[in-house]
């Protein structure tokens, strides 16, 4: 059971731009263990709330705490990387080392920011690519893999600094989509393992299947959130029920939850104009 405390608090958080307003007064949770997907239209500032997270973004309002700390008002460089590690990101363009093996790319972080030794960063970096399915490309190189494999690694290379919490921010949206399934396996296994996960994600049925709580943004506010039930069943919000129109197919009928792997690549994967 998640605990009550959050382990990620944002309050009234605002940041603009120069002149451009992007958050307009956010407020979210995230409870210890819990899946929870930020959804909405291109340019609604999702990438911009976990950016925030992360402390990359400072806002000029607002508050934003993640454990004990108050990221917002964090003023140097050493504190915000005391943050990165206990916070993993993962993107929607891997950016792993294509120098380094897939278990360099895993060892790396642990020993040089970590402090960890070989021997014990490459049985973890071992164990997280089995828990991934890549314990067979252990010694390829990044470019010797497809997009998926590749954003499998990244997963597994966040996992190797043992995170509190991982934000994924549009991972499978790069992919072909015969790979989508497989990177979206690995973040269903992580969640059913009480993993806590923030989650930007264009995959509706997938963030309907996996999510605890549902954020829906728009122009930099949280137009509503929920239970995922909540949010794709049932929203209260006319703004919501067009998003999800758009982004499950113009019927706005749902199917049944997906699980199988090669099924969820074939979800509706919205482009959007509304
Ligand atoms: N570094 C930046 N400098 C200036 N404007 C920015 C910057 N980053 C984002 N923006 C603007 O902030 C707004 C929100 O961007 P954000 O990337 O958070 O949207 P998003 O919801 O993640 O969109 P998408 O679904 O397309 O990824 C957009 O209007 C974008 O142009
Ligand atoms: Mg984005």
């Amino acid at each position: 059971m998640p605990s009550i405390e959050p382990l990620v608090s944002l309050r009234d958080v605002h940041l603009s731009f120069g002149a451009n307003p992007v958050l307009k007064g956010i407020d979210l949770e995230v409870l210890r263990g819990q899946a929870v997907s930020i959804i909405g239209p291109s340019g609604s500032g999702k990438s911009t709330i976990l950016r925030c997270i992360t402390g990359l973004l400072q806002p000029q309002r607002g508050s934003i705490r993640v454990g004990q700390t108050q990221v917002d008002t964090l003023a140097q460089e050493a504190q915000r990387i005391e943050l990165r590690k206990r916070v993993g990101f993962v993107f929607q363009q891997y950016n792993l080392f294509p120098h380094l093996s897939v278990l360099e790319n895993l060892v790396i972080a642990p020993r040089k920011v970590l402090g960890r030794n070989r021997t014990d960063a490459e049985n973890d970096a071992r164990a997280l690519l089995a828990k991934v399915r890549m314990e067979h490309k252990a010694d390829a190189y990044p470019g010797q893999l497809s997009g998926g494999q590749q954003q499998r690694v990244a997963i597994a290379r966040a996992l190797a600094m043992r995170p509190e919490l991982i934000l994924f921010d549009e991972v499978t949206s790069a992919l072909d989509p015969e790979t989508v399934g497989e990177v979206l396996t690995v973040i269903r296994e992580l969640t059913e393992e009480g993993m806590t996960c923030v989650l930007v994600t264009h995959e509706m049925r997938f963030a309907e299947e996996i999510s605890d709580v549902v954020y829906f943004t728009e122009h930099g506010v949280i137009v509503e959130h929920g239970s995922a039930a909540q949010i794709f069943q049932n929203p209260a919000s006319e703004r919501t029920q067009t998003f999800l129109r758009h982004a499950l197919g113009d019927s706005g009928r749902r199917g049944p939850v997906a699980h199988d792997p090669y099924l969820l690549t074939h979800l509706s994967r919205y482009s959007l104009s509304v």
